[in-house]
């Protein structure tokens, strides 16, 4: 299993300024990808998933934020060591971003088929207009040529969208990370564009890092899942493990909700309070206030993280003493 780590995140930590102080809102990301697997990164709004994920492609220091420590070695170097030319011909190339904010992410005054084009030509590749065309087409956009010649402004979020997944996919990379991909497509169009990555993993093998909030998202693509909190992993282990059976309270806590609203029930099941914010973080496991297991050892540190079999991991000292 070693052998296949393509991607691997140790001991991350990534802090921002504000004001006058530094906080840490990556606290300890351990995270491996291996070759021509499928993984899902979920949890709730503001526990570390896009920063962590940005911090592969050395996207973090734009701004106030900073990588306080840790390594990613994709393909046997440390990511973070290397200069900003080696990370320009990985990026795009090798690795693939889809970002969660999809117009934003292009060029306003460019064509979008020109942008394609040049996004591809910066790693060396040439690829005939048909192609993108084709490549556009599969991804759902039925008017490619239209589109071809169009600026972003004058399509959709939706549309948008899937001009980042028909950029990130034209490469063929060796690993694409997708930040939240079908959140501005209609449901109907949503198991296309999944079965369109499943499609990339299985021809070309290429591995999928899919951050997303939708547990039947995770359910459908990924084989394993990593469920993050407060800046750190809670669990993680194959799809079928976690989502039949959670280990962490916090899991069990989300996948009420989400099974809550899969039958229809008259009063939904919602998870009391809020996730903290960074600037809160104590010392202790970060869904303390929330638990309903929690014990007197769990706010005394942050809880080690546990190995069961079958690659599953857990933060919780509930996992010990059971
Ligand atoms: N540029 C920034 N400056 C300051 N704080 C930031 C910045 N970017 C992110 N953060 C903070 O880092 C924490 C993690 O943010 P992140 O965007 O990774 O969350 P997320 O898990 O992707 O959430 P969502 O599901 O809403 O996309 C949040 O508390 C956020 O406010
Ligand atoms: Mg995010």
């Amino acid at each position: 299993m070693e052998d296949r780590k393509l991607l691997q995140i140790k001991d991350l930590k990534i802090s921002f300024a504000y004001g006058q102080n530094r906080i840490q809102v990556v606290r300890e990301i351990d995270l491996d990808v291996y070759q021509g697997e499928i993984v899902g990164i979920l949890g709730e709004s503001g526990s570390g998933k896009t920063v962590s994920s940005t911090a592969i492609l050395g996207l973090v220091s734009d701004g106030d934020g900073r990588i306080d420590g840790g390594e990613i070695r994709f393909k046997d170097q440390d990511l973070l060591k290397l200069p900003e030319r080696a990370l320009e011909s990985i990026r795009g190339k090798e690795i693939a971003y889809i970002f969660q904010d999809p117009v934003a992410s292009l060029n306003p005054y460019r064509k979008v088929g020109k942008q394609i084009q040049e996004a591809v030509k910066v790693h060396g590749i040439k690829v005939e207009k048909e192609e993108i065309l084709k490549t556009m087409e599969e991804i759902g956009l039925a008017d490619a040529k239209l589109i071809y010649d169009m600026y972003p402004f004058q399509l959709s979020g939706g549309q948008c969208q899937r001009l980042n997944i028909a950029m990130a996919v034209i490469c063929k990379p060796k690993l694409m990370i997708a930040d939240e991909p079908t959140s501005a497509i209609d449901a109907s169009l949503r198991r296309k564009v999944l079965n369109i990555f499943r499609g990339i993993n299985e021809k070309y093998g290429t591995a999928i890092m899919i951050i997303t909030h939708d547990f039947d998202v995770a359910r459908f693509l990924c084989h394993r899942v990593v469920i993050m909190y407060g800046g750190l992993v809670m669990e993680e282990g194959e799809v079928r493990d976690v989502l039949e059976k959670p280990m962490h309270p916090y899991t069990v806590e989300l996948l009420k909700c989400v099974n809550s609203l899969n039958v229809g029930e008259s009063s939904l099941y919602s998870l009391e309070g809020v996730p903290p914010n960074p600037y809160e973080l104590k010392n202790e496991c970060p869904f303390f206030e929330r638990c309903k297991q929690r014990m007197d050892q769990c706010n005394q540190g942050i809880p080690p993280m546990v190995n069961g079999e079958n690659n599953r991991r857990v933060r919780c000292i509930q996992a010990v003493s059971n």
